[in-house]
């Protein structure tokens, strides 16, 4: 809280709020009296304006391009961490020392199998279903095999849930891709990394040894740091949302999973490549350009802007670098890499997206990547949920041990119909 408040004018009276100060970032006012006061709600679709819980995870500062968890830059996490530091940090607050990151990794490898019965539940989809599709079944369905870390008033439970969510996301999204390509579900092998671990279940097949590339494990453990957290986005909004209902941790996952998976949140990767590819090659970009300008077209580009970046996502810089990277050590020219780079010269000198403050987000180059290490685009937004379930189950620690938690009820303008009186179906 600071001395400093906002004071607000209306017809019935002059009120006075309280302006809290986070760590750094906005004041926020504080509303939490405005109902009772004024008989008046606020109006904010969107949450373009409006803080819906304090947080202690991840900080961004939009106009500077910073991203930071627990206040380390994204940058320095994604050349110098790994993915399991990266997420004892959002889950714990600091980076671990040597024994407490042994003794995570450890839990968490121990927790990579998932129930046997789960794999028949995949038996029940269609081989063309999205992987994604799957993910939100198989996710809840967790609620129905681990009942013991479902009461989320044990701590205790509630982190042996979040290891457990950690741990069984690669094995479940591996598994959905077996699954569509018709080969056999494969167990997990504890004695490699997680994402190494990851690239064997996915690409592995059992009859025969499975060498795990070290460029590719280190791109894939690049774009699962870079997807961890991202504060109250919508997806872990939708997780604190369902949390605060006193849900069980994996339905608020599979919720999770559900936000995600749309083209404006995780499915903008997937969508972000089917673009660059049906553009197909530079001569063609001033065509495409030209419809994202086009008022009367909906079509946007995918990949670019973001509700909170106006100035540039600090995440595409380091997916820019690592796609160079990736297809330069496996040999691969992929002439969609040179239309995205070229798209975007063009759209950053162009007077629209200038204006407008629109650069490329994390999703731009990221499926550039993917796509060279052989995932198919379904896979994309899929890789993304296994990276951000670190973020979401943190948020939902955060939320359920908050003491001004409460049941997340939003107010609505109300613009239907007044009052009136039922009339039978035969007078109408
Ligand atoms: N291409 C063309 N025009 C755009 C784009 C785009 N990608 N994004 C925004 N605009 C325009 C939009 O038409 C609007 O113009 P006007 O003011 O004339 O109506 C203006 O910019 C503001 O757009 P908005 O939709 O009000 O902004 P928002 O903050 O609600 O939306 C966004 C942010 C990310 C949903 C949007 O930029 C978008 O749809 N981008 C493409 C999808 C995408 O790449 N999503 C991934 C986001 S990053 C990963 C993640 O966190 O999930």
């Amino acid at each position: 809280m600071t001395d400093k408040t906002a004071s607000l004018k209306t017809t019935s009276g002059d009120f006075t709020y309280p302006l809290l100060n986070g760590s750094v970032g906005p004041d926020v006012v504080d509303i939490r009296k405005f109902y009772g006061d004024t008989g008046m709600f606020t109006y904010d679709p969107g949450f373009t304006s409006t803080a819906s819980c304090q947080s202690a995870i991840t900080y961004i500062d939009g106009d500077q391009g910073i991203l930071l968890h627990r206040g380390f830059p994204i940058d320095q996490l994604a050349e110098k961490s790994n993915f399991m530091e990266v997420a004892y940090l959002l889950l714990h607050g600091d980076l671990p020392k040597q024994k407490e990151l042994d003794e995570f990794s450890y839990t968490i490898t121990r927790h990579t199998m998932v129930h046997e019965q789960l794999a028949t539940f995949y038996r029940g989809f269609r081989r063309d279903a999205h992987p994604m599709a799957i993910m939100c079944g198989v996710v809840g369905a967790l609620s129905a095999f681990y009942h013991d870390s479902t009461d989320i008033t044990d701590p205790q439970q509630r982190l042996i849930a979040s290891h457990r969510l950690i741990a069984k996301m690669p094995t479940l999204a591996a598994m959905a891709f077996k699954y569509s390509v018709g080969q056999p579900f494969l167990y997990p092998q504890n004695g490699l990394s997680y994402t190494g671990n990851f690239l064997r279940l996915t690409f592995g097949v059992p009859a025969e040894p499975y060498e795990i590339n070290p460029i590719v494990e280190k791109a894939m453990e690049r774009i699962f740091i870079l997807h961890a957290d991202h504060e109250q986005n919508a997806s872990t909004s939708t997780v604190r949302l369902a949390g605060s209902s006193g849900a069980n941790p994996f339905a608020c996952i599979a919720a999770g999973i559900a936000c995600l998976w749309g083209p404006a949140h995780g499915g903008a990767n997937e969508a972000a490549l089917n673009m660059l590819r049906e553009i197909g090659t530079v001569k063609r970009i001033p065509e495409y350009i030209a419809r994202a300008k086009d008022k009367n077209d909906p079509f946007r580009l995918m990949g670019f802007g973001h509700r909170v970046y106006k100035n540039y996502d600090p995440r595409a810089k380091v997916m820019q670098a690592t796609a160079q990277a990736v297809l330069k050590e496996l040999n691969i020219s992929d002439p969609v890499l040179d239309v995205a780079q070229e798209l975007e010269q063009i759209a950053l000198h162009d007077e629209y997206f200038i204006e407008k403050k629109l650069y490329p987000n994390v999703d731009f180059y990221s499926g550039v990547i993917l796509n060279a290490i052989g995932f198919p685009t379904e896979m994309f937004t899929v890789l993304f949920a296994i990276a951000r379930t670190v973020g979401w189950v943190a948020q939902w620690n955060e939320m359920i041990s908050d003491p001004e938690q409460k049941i997340g009820r939003p107010r609505q303008l109300y613009v239907g119909a007044t009052q009136r009186d039922y009339v039978p179906v035969k007078e109408r």
